[in-house]
């Protein structure tokens, strides 16, 4: 019995012990280093991802800049990070001090999947290669070309098509308008569209929002911190990992395909073209032409380049039919400029300042990536007057941009009316910054830009939108990797 009760007060005084020591050496690895910025005080090994809405977590990373002022430190799971909020502050993290914050933090999910690879979350040279690599090839086949408003006119005809079968039904656009957005991403980078009902169009698509879902989610959360542990729990992040295996094997299948047809003096597209890269540079891995950062790529490009333009259109329909009178607005300045069926240009733009403006308020308050994509340190330098050492990873807090109230008047209020002067011409803003800034700023803005002007200009050409029969639209967002609203119906009747 004494053995019992000794064996027993060992084993509670072992794990006493190491709860002690795993405590204490928590506290040391998250002290603070002088001069750095201060912030809330978290719980032991988890720090403050509790206080997180999950759903809507920059809310209460701008409120903790009420107390803690625009530059300040969290800990979230197992780093600690420096939060950015405010114009002027992310303007002088991501522009003024360009070369300090380009990396990309460290990440467990990120490195189980792209093991330093790929355009989004990739540093160093190999970044900076496949970066110019990807803009002036992308170029090549179109972006910021009239070869490409053409494509885009003639996706938005499929659509048109499409949306004429719902007869003035309510119906929800998700769907239709991700395979249009797609459809352009993947004419640049697969050389080809899908029709809307080829089923393994529908497949990727289907992968791609949960990946995307998934990764906005306390589960990603959950492995960023305790990574060794979620490795081995069932769960939905394991979705992410699957999901990602089961685009890259499409990918596989596409390369096959396309070895037995390519010209290499010929490229169609970004994978010919990268395949022709990977010839020139098979002595330099570190340049990141090779088969698995080929497929990384393209996976980066096919996953940007679809959900946020399709999300942002989504908020233009819903903004929309919440004020007709802004859509009657729009209507008539296409009415007046472009005419009922002449289809629109970019070049129509700059005579159609108030659509213009629309589009942007959409996309500053649709405010899609309310968080941004983490920067790190390269170096250590400082910000708003606080050290911030090298390798802190850096959270640009976008939304706080967007609502910034030194930078827009009532900033809750869909007004784009603020991106008009006094003479109805179109007002660049500075503080216009959904795409980010710096030299890590969007690399599809130019194409997400003209998406967004040419898609919304044609569905607007061609129908007028309503909600259902007494349905009141909510402007109410929904949780995930970008800030969607929550799914809705509309109705589209032929102008
Ligand atoms: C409305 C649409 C879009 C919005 C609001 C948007 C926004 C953003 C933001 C905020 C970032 C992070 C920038 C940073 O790290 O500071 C980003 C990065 C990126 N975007 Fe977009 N994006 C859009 C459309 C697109 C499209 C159509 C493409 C396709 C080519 C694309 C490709 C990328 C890539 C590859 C990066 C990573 C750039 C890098 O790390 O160097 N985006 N985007």
């Amino acid at each position: 019995m004494w053995l019992y009760s000794l064996l027993e007060l060992d084993l509670k005084s072992l794990v006493l012990f190491l709860f002690a020591y795993l405590l204490i050496t928590d506290f040391l690895k998250q002290r603070k280093p002088s001069g750095f910025p201060p912030g809330p005080r978290g719980l032991p090994f988890v720090g403050s991802v509790f206080s997180l809405d999950p759903k809507l977590p920059h809310i209460y990373l701008t409120r903790l800049a009420e107390v803690f002022g625009n530059v300040y430190s969290i800990r979230l799971g197992r780093e600690k990070m420096v939060c950015v909020v405010g114009y002027e502050t992310v303007k002088e993290a991501l522009v003024t001090q360009a070369d300090c914050f380009v990396s990309r933090p460290p990440s467990s999910l990120a490195e189980r999947i792209y093991s330093g690879n790929g355009l989004f979350l990739s540093s160093g040279i190999l970044w900076k290669k496949q970066r110019r690599f990807a803009l002036s090839t992308l170029r090549n086949f179109g972006m910021g070309k009239t070869s490409l408003e053409s494509f885009i006119i003639e996706e938005s005809r499929f659509l048109q098509e499409e949306i004429e079968c719902e007869k003035g039904n309510p119906f929800n656009p998700h769907i239709l308008l991700n395979k249009a957005v797609s459809n352009i991403i993947c004419i640049l980078v697969f050389g080809r569209r899908f029709d809307y009902a080829d089923h393994e169009f529908e497949t990727l698509l289907k992968l791609l929002a949960e990946i995307l879902y998934l990764e906005g989610t306390i589960w990603a959360l959950l492995y960023e911190s305790f990574p060794k542990v979620m490795k081995v729990l069932p769960g939905p992040h394991n979705r992410i990992f699957g999901n990602y295996d089961r685009l890259s094997d499409f990918l596989v299948e596409d390369l096959k395909r396309r070895n037995a047809e390519r010209d290499p003096s010929g490229p169609r597209d970004y994978i010919d073209s990268f395949l022709a890269e990977m010839e020139k540079n098979a002595e330099d891995p570190a340049l990141g032409f090779h088969q698995k950062n080929l497929i990384l790529c393209a996976l980066d490009l096919f996953l940007a380049g679809t959900e946020t333009t399709s999300t942002t259109l989504r908020w233009a329909l819903l903004f929309m039919i919440k004020y007709p009178h802004i859509q009657s607005k729009v209507q008539d300045e296409i009415d007046r400029v472009i005419g009922p069926s002449r289809p629109p240009s970019m070049t129509d733009r700059a005579s159609m300042p108030y659509t213009n403006a629309v589009v942007h308020e959409v996309q500053r308050k649709g405010n899609i990536l309310p968080l941004g994509v983490p920067h790190m340190a390269d170096r250590d330098t400082s910000l708003g007057g606080y050290f911030i050492p090298k390798g802190t990873p850096l959270i640009v807090n976008l939304h706080s941009v967007l609502f910034d109230e030194k930078e827009w008047h009532m900033p809750d209020i869909f007004d784009p009316e603020r991106f008009l002067d006094s003479n109805g011409n179109f007002a660049k803003k500075d503080a216009f910054l959904p795409f980010s800034a710096g030299k890590r700023v969007c690399l599809g803005e130019q194409l997400a830009r003209a998406e967004l002007f040419l898609f919304l200009t044609c569905f607007l050409q061609k129908f007028s939108f309503s909600p259902p029969p007494g349905v009141e639209p909510s402007l109410e967002p929904e949780g995930g990797g970008t800030m969607a609203p929550i799914p809705f119906k509309i109705c589209a009747h032929p102008r």
